[in-house]
Formats: C-alpha cells, structure tokens, sequence
C-alpha cells in the first residue's frame, strides 16, 4: 500500500528515488511523484497520475538536488489524480505517506477553520496541514504533537523547507527501514528499496522519530532522547530482486520455488540418533520455538489473508491428521470482529509474506492481548509481525515482488508440513521414524516440483483454451479443495477471469446450474482417498458439457472422455501433491494473464502488501 523512500547524500537524489520506487513499485501504481530541496529551501514537487515510468519521463535529465522523497500510490482516500499524488505540501511542509489516517475529517474540520484549505480528497495532506499547523522551527516537537492527534497508521517522510537536507520520519503501523552508506542516508518502506546500496539495514521502530542527514541518521524518542537502532543484515543480494532473464517477477519467483524450498527446509533438518539408528527430523531449536509450544494445546487457529490464508487452510488438514487438535482458520480481516475464544491454551499461528499486512497484524494484536500462544510463519525479516509475535518461522523464501504470491506460498506450505511434523512428534502422535519418514518425503518433494517447471510450455498451450473464458471453476476435495481456492485466487488477480473455488461434493447444492457447454472447470484429483467421489463430480460437470482440465496424480486412471486436458503429476505420496499441483496452477494463471497481454506483476487495482485495513 504505498511504496516510499527518502534520501539524503552526496549523491543524484533523482536516480536514487526514481530507481528506489521502481523497487517499490509493487505496493502500488496509481500514481507517483518525488519532491526535492532544489537550492535556497525552495522544494520542487513533479507528480503523475500513472507508473513510476511516467513520471521518469517528466523529471529532468539535470534535475539537481542532493536530497529528497518519492512516493508511488496506491489509492485510499481520494481517487486516482493528479491532485492526490503524493508529496502533499502545506506551508513549509512537504510529505508523503502510506497508510490511513482514520480521524481525518475532523481534523480536516478543525485544520480549515485555521485556513487551511486542501487541495486534495487526500487524509495525507490533512496530515501535512497538521504538522505545519504545530511546526514552530522544532521539527521533532511538531512531528510528537502530530502523532499525539493521528489516529490510525502511518510511515512518512517529511520536509520542512526551512531545513534543507534534512528528511525527518516516524511510523506507525506501516513499515519503514533506512541504511547509512557512504553516499548519504536512505529510508524506504522495504529493503529491496536499499538493496544496492547497503545490506546492512535497521527497522524504525514505532514512536521513533529519525532524522536523516547526509552524514548520519539520528533516531529519538518522542521526547527527544536519543536511540540506538539495531542494524540488521539481509542475507539475498540485489539480484533476487530482479528479473534474472525471465519476462515477470512472477515467471522468474515461480522458478525460484526448488530453491526456496531448500532454504525454508534444509537449515532445520537435525539429525537424531535413537538406538543406534540415525534420523533427519525438522528442529527449530535454532528459531527458539520449543516443542512446549505443541503441548497442551486445547486448539489452533490460524489467521492471514489471501494467498496465506489458503496456505493455513492446509495446514488445518495437516494439524487435525497429525495432532488431533480442533484447528479453524480465519480470515484475519473478520478475525477480532467475531470474539475469537482464545485463552492460554490457544495457539494462534499467523502467516504472513510481508510481515505487515494490518489485518494479519491487528489479529495476532489480539491473541497476544488475549494471552493466547503465538507463533508467525513470515518472510520478511524484521517485520511487524515477525517482531511482534512471540516466536517467528522465518521461511526464507527470498524477495517476492509480483503482487501474486507463488514462491512465498509454496514456503509456507513447507513450514505447516514441517510444524505439523514436529508438533506431532513433541506430541508423541508420531514415532521418530515416522516422523523422519514424512520429513523425508517433504524434501523429496522438491525434485518433483522441478519437474513441473520444466514443462512450461505444456501449460502455455493449455492456457490458450481460457483466454476467452469469462468465468471459471476450481473443485477439489480435501487438500484438493484448499489448493482450489489458492489456483482460483491466482488466476482471478492477474488474468481478470471471474473464477470460483469449489469443494467438488458441494457442487450440486447450487453451482452445476453455473456449469454451461464450454465454461472450464479446472479439477483437481491428486487425493487417492477420494479419488471415486472426484470422478463423480468431475462427471457431473461434463455432463453438463464442461471443458475439463484435469490435473491428477500419475496413476488416477480417470476415463479420457471426462476431460479435454490431463495434466499427469510427477510421482509424491497424495500428502506432497499440494507442492507440484500449486506450480501448475500458478503456470496456467501466469501464462493466462500474458497471453492475455495483461500487466502480470502488477494486476489493476492491487498492491503486494495490505497495510491498510
Ligand atoms: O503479505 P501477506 O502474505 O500477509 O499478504 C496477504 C495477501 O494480501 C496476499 O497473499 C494476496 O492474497 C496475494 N496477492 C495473492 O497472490
């Protein structure tokens, strides 16, 4: 929601924020603008409604300055326009801003009777009012009394035109983190912003003002006294986050999944030796998750949004089979509006790729307040809910930059497996060679998956047959049906094709009459527990003339005539099958939406991370 960056130094301030908001292009792209100290206090503001490749074009090759913001929106408040693109100025203020500010109205009330008039439909610039209205030559007093009167979240970057060079910043709820390099001081809304500059990072924490200088970065208190922010490093260079040769981020994260895998499962395999007999089981000894946290439960519940929530849902099968606890899964925007029961015998596991989305955020909040036990299974390091959360399953993915989730997806699927596993071996529900057993099977899941990828081109001529398609179904049973819902969120945010996930039984309770001559039905037979109740419903379909693609593990055996497509799995026990058959699906929606000739990476109306609620 909002990418954002500031820099200070004795470099181009133009290339620096121009190539940092291409890197953070994936929060959104309604609009993007930059403002910069341009000599003699005077700040020069360009803006446009459109990519941050539009504005390149309208911002001077010897545009001169050594400091300053840049902004690319994602709209909230106020629609897409010029108007409301970001820097916001008012007196000697200029400011960009992701987040919502909830009591803007009143202040907008209260801040015109000053005669203060917006320009914008814009709670940004009511903020921007704000601050000049408390500025009096103190920055960071002005900037404490502002955040005194917000309400709601916010990162921003600030200029006050009577202090050139100078950027001053505070967050709350949305994210920020700033390097010192020898160039100068950065401050962005995510690391990939910093990435060729610097590794070494340090988050802003909350309630924490910084001013950046060319020479240093100062962070202090509300109260002006001074703080020492712990530095970070990042363990992926500059080119995970770029393209590598593919034509999208997303084509190019789909590829990384092998890799990914290895990352999220191979640090935390440790061998074990009982009676002689040596076995690799998952340990998370070394991210001080003790198997305490699996004993004694009364339940789970897992909460996250989208594409994580879909991974939550396998995990729920997982934890029911393997743990015998109650599970529920819920969307953490209904969350804490439905009076969770939660109590000290509650795990609550929330599951996140950027650490930041605020309904994921506000949720695990709750279950903290409530006393409940938390962990977070989370990619980016350092982020919110990764700090917040009492113990962190970092998966290690790397950077993913497409607003469709694939490679963080698959992770998170990996690290439930691996929970599930070690939670029911702490649990005595499964023998330490059962439990090596299933471990082994995950990692021999990730040649399988390869497999898959190297058949790119099959799924391309598939998705020929949907490009005209205006409505499309998923079914499935089991983890079939929790992997539904995750191939027909895929399709539907960046192929634009109305789709619906469906348990396959639940069919004839209303949606066949949906089912007409030609509507593809993408069906889903990986599960051999219930593979003859799938070809019953995968006949209910054809029968009323569906165009069938099947994706079915090797040995299905399911009559030619009740599909147009099979797409054969590589051999895994039923319980893998999610991992290849996730690849598939992301294949089919990738090469949808290109054939299609849409933005793949950065599908309308969308932004990568949610941090608006
Ligand atoms: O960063 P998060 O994992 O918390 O994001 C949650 C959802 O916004 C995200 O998974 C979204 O559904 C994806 N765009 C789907 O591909």
């Amino acid at each position: 929601m909002c990418g954002i960056i500031g820099f200070t130094g004795c470099g181009r301030a133009k290339d620096v924020l121009l190539s940092g908001l291409s890197a953070l292009e994936y929060r959104g792209y309604d609009s993007a603008g930059i403002s910069c100290f341009t000599g003699d206090g005077k700040i020069t503001t360009i803006k446009s409604v459109g990519k941050v490749s539009k504005l390149k074009t309208q911002v001077p090759e010897e545009f001169s300055s050594t400091c300053g913001i840049g902004h690319t929106r994602w709209a909230t408040h106020g629609g897409v326009s010029q108007a409301n693109a970001h820097p916001h100025s008012c007196g000697r203020v200029t400011l960009i801003h992701n987040g919502i500010i909830e009591n803007y109205l009143c202040l907008r009330d209260e801040l015109s009777a000053t005669g203060r008039t917006p320009v914008s439909g814009t709670d940004s610039e009511i903020a921007a009012m704000l601050i000049d209205s408390l500025y009096t030559g103190d920055a960071r007093a002005a900037i404490a009394a502002a955040a005194a009167r917000l309400e709601g979240a916010y990162a921003f970057c600030i200029l006050f035109s009577d202090q050139p060079e100078k950027i001053y910043c505070i967050r709350k709820g949305s994210p920020l983190v700033a390097c010192q390099t020898k160039m100068g001081s950065i401050i962005a809304s995510d690391m990939v912003a910093l990435l060729r500059y610097s590794k070494d990072y340090f988050v802003l924490e909350e309630d924490l003002i910084a001013c950046l200088t060319h020479d240093e970065i100062t962070v202090t208190t509300l109260d002006g006294r001074t703080v020492a922010p712990d530095y970070l490093t990042v363990t992926w260079d500059v080119s995970s986050a770029q393209k590598n040769g593919f034509n999208h981020y997303m084509e190019k994260e789909i590829h990384e999944q092998p890799d990914a895998l290895l990352r999220t499962i191979t640090p935390r395999l440790v061998k074990y030796v009982e009676n002689g007999e040596s076995y690799m089981l998952p340990d998370f000894t070394a991210d001080g998750i003790p198997d305490s946290l699996f004993l004694g439960l009364s339940r789970i519940v897992i909460t996250a949004c989208g594409t994580a929530m879909h991974a939550g849902m396998m995990g729920k099968i997982l934890f029911e089979e393997l743990l015998h606890i109650p599970v529920t899964v819920d969307i953490a925007s209904e969350f804490r509006y439905q009076n969770p029961i939660l109590s000290e015998d509650t795990l609550v596991i929330t599951v996140s790729q950027s650490g930041e989305t605020a309904d994921t955020l506000a949720a695990l909040r709750l279950a903290t307040e409530s006393g409940a036990r938390t962990l977070s299974i989370v990619n980016v390091k350092g982020s919110s809910i990764a700090r917040e959360s009492a113990h962190v399953f970092y998966t290690h993915a790397g950077p993913e930059i497409a607003v469709a989730s694939t490679k963080a997806y698959t992770a998170q699927l990996a690290a439930f497996y691996m929970i599930a596993f070690r939670a029911a071996f702490a649990a005595r529900r499964l023998s330490i060679g059962e439990c090596a057993e299933y471990t082994k099977g995950l990692s021999l899941m990730i040649p399988a998956l390869t497999k898959v990828l190297e058949r790119g081109e099959e799924f391309a001529a598939i998705s020929r047959h949907l490009i005209k398609a205006t409505d499309l179904f998923f079914i499935g049973r089991g983890m079939d049906y929790a992997l539904s819902c995750e191939g027909s969120i895929k399709l539907k945010e960046i192929t634009y094709i109305h789709s619906e996930a469906y348990a396959a039984g639940e069919l004839k309770h209303g949606t066949l009459s949906l089912i007409a001559p030609d509507v593809p039905v993408i069906a889903l037979a990986t599960q051999h527990n219930v593979l003859a109740k799938m070809v019953s419903n995968i006949k209910e379909v054809r029968a009323r003339g569906a165009f069938v693609i099947l994706v079915a593990a090797k040995d299905a055996g399911i009559e030619p005539e009740l599909y147009d497509f099979c797409i054969e799995l590589p051999e895994t026990s039923d319980r893998f099958a999610p991992f290849t058959a996730a690849a598939v699906l992301q294949l089919i929606a990738y090469h949808t939406s290109f054939l299609r000739g849409l933005d793949v990476d950065q599908p309308r109306h969308l932004a990568k991370s949610v941090t608006v609620e």
